[in-house]
């Protein structure tokens, strides 16, 4: 097509236009751990129109050009600027009816004002989240495409960013699920669509801190802090102070090639270890002096917690002592929202956590919202998250294996400064085949490369066949998830006592789901299903088998909430999974959510 191409006849028919978008990639290597930071908010009234043929890039609309080569106007279809607004962030599903099933592209446009604060500075566009796969485009250049749908990414705008008028900033958020696609075609949640987490604008000084890790060296003496920075772009030295006040540490980390590393002596009696019951965090600041000096030295100030996760034999230790995880597993899933979350919907699961007497969340199938991990650690919460290898991901291809590892990765680089994320999961309910074994004990070995202090685990599924705990992959993990729904989906539940009893972990073992369905407020026999004195009656049954056996070192039943799931339509679910132990409207507590409750309290 010509560069003076609008959207002409010849932009329509365009068939292999989507490998122009996947040119550049915005993956972990852009700046990803942008806590500690101050940002600007480009949250807000988008304009938004539905886009099923995908023509915004099949045409290059986002390139608003209307005339032709003589410079005659030629009619266009694209109207961003007149287009309906709607809220970013948020989910098209659930803005109005007529979009709930929607699941194609979307094209969100704002325009906005962007004029320096210092003299040499780079801007960045941050996205918390947009499903699945974005394309952005800024003053009608391409700029970069993310795939995942629930890790941030970023794209660097200092060099297509005007100073001297509005920008004019278009996104394409397409849906559209894929048997190629981490996760694949075929799920058990609702596909929401749309840019449905935050949008910041961020500014960096030329040579900036792109991404710094600090943690405890899990040693077992709790006396020394190790703190890995990076700066931008290779070739860049200089130095950096990094300082605990509280724990008297100021100290000089010399920057070579990009890097610095430094390891710092703490008094072990002094430190107060960071855990559940006291989720003590420390200011933790990190200045630039970069090579040669230059303005604005960049600064990034957060608040870390410090604590040892090992496990050793059938036990996981939390700073050196035994513990129980005592949780639950969610969805990021709500009535009204959709997958958007705030921090108040966030309190409130916690809240309700430790009204079951919790301490422990499995954040599934995928990466929730960055501030769960920011309140859990101010909450004392531990947390078990998750990237969306889930069930038939097609683990021969080497682009699916591309997408899953660097959402890994855009999730380590976020989180891994946060106390309360204990477990990295690579994956849940896979079958065993060799493709599905390489794949994701090559994203174990990832996620131990990018942090060494937290435990790898992934939730397996029960050798059905020899009834016991049996997968090949528990090989490279730290801990085996095992999900068994004896009682409900098999109704024969002596085969969980069959398989515990047949079964030797040398790792410990944690029942990442169990549980059954129950339509709150619908009340029956112990036979009834969908009851809750049905779900009621296989809880106590499940705990009570639980107790028999040491290596299961922790619970996260299946599940907090009822959720929205789009093939669950008899009469009980309408259109929800009801293995919530509470309803979707987040309030009514089902029967079985005090058998936890009491199971809880007494562990
Ligand atoms: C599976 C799966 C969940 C699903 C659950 C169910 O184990 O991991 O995502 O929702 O079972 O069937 O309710």
């Amino acid at each position: 097509m010509g560069e003076k191409t609008g959207n002409y006849v010849a932009g329509i028919h365009n068939a292999d236009y989507e490998g122009e978008y996947q040119k550049i990639l915005l993956d972990h290597n852009c700046l990803i751990n942008i806590s500690g930071r101050e940002t600007e908010s480009l949250n807000g009234k988008w304009h938004f129109c539905v886009d099923p043929y995908d023509t915004c890039r099949r045409a290059r609309w986002f390139r608003e050009v209307r005339r032709n080569d003589t410079g005659a106007e030629h009619p266009v279809d694209w109207d961003f600027d007149w287009w309906e607004r709607t809220p970013v962030p948020g989910t098209w599903n659930v803005q109005k009816r007529e979009l709930f099933w929607y699941e194609g592209s979307g094209i969100y446009m704002r325009t906005f004002r962007y004029v320096p604060k210092q003299m040499e500075e780079r801007a960045f566009l941050y996205f918390e989240g947009a499903a699945y796969e974005a394309s952005v485009f800024l003053n009608g250049v391409f700029i970069g495409t993310h795939d995942g749908g629930s890790t941030p990414f970023t794209v660097e705008i200092s060099d297509t960013v005007q100073t001297d008028r509005e920008n004019r900033l278009i996104v394409v958020a397409d849906a559209r699920r894929s048997p190629l696609r981490v996760p694949m075609d075929n799920t058990d949640w609702f596909n929401y669509g749309g840019l449905y987490r935050e949008v910041h604008l961020v500014r960096v000084p030329n040579v900036y801190i792109k991404d710094w890790f600090v943690r405890l060296v899990p040693d077992g003496t709790f006396s020394a802090i190790r703190a890995d920075i990076a700066i931008s772009g290779a070739g860049v030295g200089g130095k950096t102070v990094f300082a605990i006040p509280e724990l008297g540490i100021e100290e000089e980390i010399t920057l070579r090639q990009g890097a610095g590393r430094g390891v710092f002596a703490v008094d072990a009696k002094s430190l107060s270890l960071w855990e559940p019951e006291n989720p003590k965090l420390y200011d933790v600041s990190i200045r630039l002096f970069p090579e040669g000096g230059g303005a604005g030295a960049d600064l990034v100030r957060d608040r870390a917690g410090f604590r040892e996760i090992k496990t050793k034999g059938q036990e996981i230790l939390l700073n050196g002592k035994k513990i129980f995880l005592k949780g639950v597993s969610v969805h990021e899933d709500h009535v009204l929202l959709g997958k958007t979350t705030t921090p108040d919907i966030i309190r409130g699961t916690i809240r309700d956590l430790k009204e079951m007497n919790g301490n422990y969340l499995r954040l599934a199938h995928y990466p929730h919202d960055r501030r769960f991990a920011q309140i859990a650690d101010e909450e004392g919460v531990l947390l078990w998250e998750e990237i969306p290898v889930y069930w038939a991901i097609a683990f021969g291809n080497k682009n699916t294996y591309r997408d899953a590892e660097n959402q890994l990765a855009e999730l380590i680089q976020r989180d891994r400064n946060r106390a309360s994320v204990i477990i990295w999961s690579v994956g849940n309910e896979n079958a065993d085949t060799e493709e599905r074994l390489k794949f994701m004990s090559s994203l174990s070995k990832k996620a131990r490369e990018l942090d060494e202090t937290r435990l790898v685990s992934a939730a397996c599924l029960v050798n059905h066949a020899k009834l016991k705990i049996e997968d090949r992959l528990s090989e490279f993990l730290d801990v085996i998830g095992v999900n068994e729904y004896y009682g409900w989906y098999d109704p024969d539940f002596d085969k969980l006592s069959a398989i515990l009893s047949a079964s030797k972990p040398d790792k410990p073992v944690i029942v990442t789901e169990f549980g059954g369905g129950a339509r709150s407020g619908q009340r029956g026999g112990v036979y009834d299903l969908f009851s809750e004195d049905y779900q009621k009656a296989l809880y106590i049954k499940q705990v009570e088998t639980f107790k028999k056996y040491p290596f299961i070192a922790g619970l996260s039943p299946w599940i907090l909430y009822d959720f929205r799931c789009p093939r669950r339509f008899n009469r009980h679910q309408e259109g929800y999974n009801r293995k919530g132990l509470i309803d979707a409207d987040r309030k009514t507590r089902k029967l079985a959510f005090f058998v936890m409750q009491a199971f809880y309290k007494e562990r």
